[in-house]
């Protein structure tokens, strides 16, 4: 059979397929969300997301030690504080549970790149992700608290702030409340196209950051839009974004894409809990093969155009592309 062009030869030989291979995986280009709650001593694992921890701030330690030994060399870290109110006061007090958890991990772990999660949800007692008018989220008041909360990180050691809130304009507001309070050089992360998801289930359960009535969709974007996941992309950077990012990770593949195309700046993905409890809870059934799975998303999302995956798989991640999966 004569056949010029025969794919299938660069496929036979195993050293030939990684010599080709398109997208290569460095571990350098991870981070871990990591959830710090108050108390001490406590380990706690997270129901809807067996093998994902709570760490009280004096225990931290034991998780850090782990992904650094690992090679992820970043962290980003969610607070859940003791007390929530209808302002979040937690999420911009100078001794919040995430301001202390920056402070220790600065201290203990200088080698650490550490990111702060900016939104009002895990510290509101209504759970929305912003100062309430009535049943709205009011968007012009929420910047200013913010702004507040995404200084008070930076204060505490965060050596990044990312903003997962979807306000207009919030990328404008931190940018001018970091300058003006001397973080000129901390870098601002927009979650930038963010979907009003259900891959965010597992978050809000370990969060306790469920919204208390309606939904988040008002601020969060619609998942059938795709012009509209551009024009994020494209005002975050005008305001000033440095890396932009799309979440969830694994249906937004052709988002990641389109953003990365249009825009200069780095773009990140985040690999959400929903992603992260399906693979483990088909895994655990027995109906997937967890690691090949892993790999698999994660290859995806680098494909895609992802250049700063983040994902709760992290650390066994990292194993995986040493061993050049
Ligand atoms: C806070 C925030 C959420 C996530 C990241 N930052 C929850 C939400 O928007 O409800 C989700 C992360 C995940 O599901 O792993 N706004
Ligand atoms: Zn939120």
């Amino acid at each position: 059979m004569e056949l010029l062009n025969r794919p299938r030869r660069l496929r036979g030989n195993g050293i030939l397929r990684k010599m080709v291979r398109e997208t290569r995986m460095d571990k350098s280009s991870l981070a871990y969300p990591m959830f710090v709650m108050e108390g001490n001593n406590q380990k706690e694992e997270i129901p809807s997301m067996p093998g994902q921890y709570r760490y009280s701030v004096d225990r931290m330690e034991e998780k850090l030690t782990e992904l650094l030994a690992a090679g992820v060399t970043s962290v980003m870290l969610f607070g859940i504080p003791g007390n929530k109110d209808e302002m979040g006061s937690g999420a911009y007090a100078q001794d919040g549970i995430v301001q202390r958890a920056f402070r220790k991990a600065k201290e203990t772990f200088p080698d650490l790149y550490l990111i702060g999660d900016v939104c009002m949800c895990e510290y509101t007692s209504h759970g929305h992700c912003g100062i309430l008018c009535g049943q709205e989220v009011d968007n012009d008041k929420t910047l200013e608290f913010l702004a507040k909360t995404a200084l008070s990180q930076a204060q505490a050691g965060a050596d990044m702030v990312a903003p997962s809130d979807m306000m207009d304009g919030r990328v404008a507001a931190i940018r001018r409340m970091l300058d003006q309070n001397g973080y000129c050089s901390t870098p601002i992360m927009s979650y930038a196209v963010k979907f009003a998801s259900s891959f965010y289930g597992p978050f809000r359960d370990a969060a306790g950051s469920a919204p208390a009535f309606g939904d988040r969709k008002s601020y969060q974007m619609d998942y059938h839009n795709r012009r509209e996941a551009l024009k994020e992309a494209m005002l975050d950077a005008a305001e000033g974004a440095d890396i932009l990012m799309v979440k969830p990770a694994m249906a937004y593949g052709d988002l990641i894409r389109e953003v990365k195309d249009r825009t200069n700046l780095p773009l990140a993905s985040y690999s959400v809990s929903g992603e992260y409890s399906m693979v483990k809870a088909a895994a655990q059934a027995g109906f997937v093969d967890e690691a090949g799975i892993v790999c698999e998303m994660a290859a995806s999302a680098y494909r895609a155009g992802t250049d700063i995956y983040i994902t709760y798989f992290a650390q066994e991640l990292a194993k995986f592309m040493d061993e050049g999966r």
